[in-house]
């Protein structure tokens, strides 16, 4: 209650994602959205990375690379893809540059301590940084936004927020840089403000994004945050490498993000650094399409690291391992939707499932999606872990045409006794009818009971706050060899579809 909870994400955000750094030119970024298609592997995102940019100056398109960005939007938008293009913080020193110019006028760069503007090296050489401690530099970093998104983007990436100096690397801002502050914020120096600027670069682009499409849930991720910025922006864990180790982490460190109030968060599934062998990106996707964000990105010049990159065996288990996250969309969105009214995470440790037992304390490769959705994947290389799980009725769960003994590197799946838990079909994109036909699969407890919850609505936009949406509570319940499905509850005004 004191940090906030995240608002519910547009439906399309929890789909499957694809990123590199960078596709490039443009029909690159064409050429993997078809090949999505193609393959038939779910995707509702793919990700445009800093090379789109004139010489790296952001709110700038490179003409030659990306002369179009708005033709290859529409492209994408007609095979129900969405894209999501990157900012960074830091602005080209570079006079004629309009975003240069109007920050230098208006003040909005952060200062050294004899009051000279601070420049440092970034991806285009020197750059200046928006101070967002001010709250016209938020407003005026936003004003940028609406010309920007009219290119047809669909969300924003910042990243680099930290923020962090990208030549010489491995120095950090100084702490006597000076912010000017306003509103409820002090002027004061860096040491004061370094780890919100990331929270702060993320409140002004969420804020203009929202006012620039008021009818649209803005869509942001963002590398650095703070607590409190799950209300503006989704997380993901920076950059990882194709390492074991770090799979697991990635697991951990999304289990502490939604404990600490951040649960819109996930890794780069087969990590950034390094390739990741066959066997790794399998099971790193095995795991990767449950996170509650989930997103494959490489680092430029790697090898290809798409779903199809690692041989047809390594193929058919993501196009497993992504079904079977489209087929749990509705459960996750009704996560989500739990999410955004009382915090609690999407994932959770299996503690959740029993705070009383022990044992359940130190597992942290099992987790829970959810009450209901117990995961056990495998992170390690050698020497399988041994699972703490939680006690009572866990069964096997089977959501897609998928053979477990053929394919271990896909993580085992359990729904608890008592759940209801509603599943969507197979769809290639959110933009299709997830639930046509809702398919409600109940796991009786030892009693011959079950309850679940599902919450609907229009996947975009903000009808759901005037009532434009479902919250319905099944239950079963056995009688002999019928077990009888019924709402118990319901709320909202939306119409409920003839199922
Ligand atoms: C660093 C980010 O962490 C990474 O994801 C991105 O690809 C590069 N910057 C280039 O923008």
């Amino acid at each position: 209650e004191l940090t906030g909870a995240i608002e519910l994400p547009p439906l399309w955000a929890l789909g499957y994602q694809q990123a590199r750094w960078s596709y490039i030119p443009d029909d690159r970024v064409r050429e993997v959205a078809d090949e999505f298609r193609s393959r038939s592997i779910p995707c509702d995102v793919i990700w445009v990375d800093i090379d789109y940019m004139d010489g790296f100056r952001i709110f700038t398109f490179d003409e030659e690379t990306f002369p179009d960005p708005s033709g290859l939007n529409d492209y994408l938008h007609s095979i129900d893809i969405k894209s999501v293009w990157i900012l960074d913080p830091g602005v080209k020193v570079d006079p004629g540059y309009f975003v240069y110019d109007e920050g230098l006028e208006g003040e909005h760069f952060l200062l050294n301590p004899d009051g000279s503007v601070f420049v440092n090296g970034s991806w285009p050489g020197d750059s200046a940084w928006p101070d967002y401690t001010v709250p016209e530099t938020r407003a005026w970093w936003g004003s940028y936004v609406p010309d920007f998104l009219d290119n047809g983007i669909d969300g924003i990436w910042i990243d680099l927020n930290e923020p962090s100096i990208v030549f010489p690397p491995g120095i950090a801002f100084p702490d006597d840089l000076l912010h000017r502050g306003g509103g409820v914020l002090p002027a004061d120096t860096h040491a004061r403000y370094h780890n919100v600027y990331g929270m702060l670069m993320a409140q002004a682009t969420h804020e203009a994004m929202k006012a620039a499409r008021p009818d649209r849930r803005p869509f942001l991720l963002s590398r650095s945050n703070y607590i409190g910025g799950q209300r503006y922006s989704a997380m993901w864990t920076g950059d990882n490498s194709a390492d074991w180790d770090h799979l697991y982490w990635s697991v951990t460190m999304t289990l502490n993000m939604g404990l600490s109030g951040q649960p819109f968060a996930g890794p780069d599934i087969g990590g950034f650094f390094k390739p990741p062998s066959p066997s790794l990106y399998a099971h790193w996707i095995g795991v990767g399409a449950l996170f509650p964000f989930s997103r494959t990105h490489t680092v430029s010049f790697s090898p290809d690291q798409e779903p199809w990159s690692f041989g047809p065996r390594v193929e058919n288990i993501s196009r497993t391992a992504i079904e079977r996250r489209y087929r749990l969309l509705p459960y996750l969105y009704t996560l989500f939707h739990q999410a955004s009214i009382d915090g609690l995470p999407v994932w959770r440790p299996v503690f959740f499932a029993d705070p009383a037992d022990p044992k359940l304390r130190a597992e942290d490769h099992a987790f829970l999606m959810g009450d209901d959705v117990l995961v056990e994947p495998l992170l390690t290389e050698a020497d399988p872990h041994d699972f703490a799980l939680p006690s009572g009725i866990w069964r096997e769960l089977t959501l897609v045409d998928e053979d477990l003994t053929e394919t271990p590197e896909l993580p085992v799946m359990k729904i608890r006794g008592g759940a209801i838990v509603p599943l969507g079909r197979v769809v290639q994109s959110t933009a299709e009818a997830l639930l046509e036909p809702l398919t409600l699969l109940v796991s009786l407890d030892a009693e011959g009971n079950a309850e679940g919850v599902l919450y609907e609505d229009a996947g975009e936009g903000y009808g759901y706050q005037e009532g434009d949406y479902l919250l319905t509570t099944y239950a079963a319940a056995q009688d002999g060899d019928v077990v009888e499905v019924t709402v118990v509850s319901e709320e909202g005004d939306r119409e409920r579809p003839d199922r």
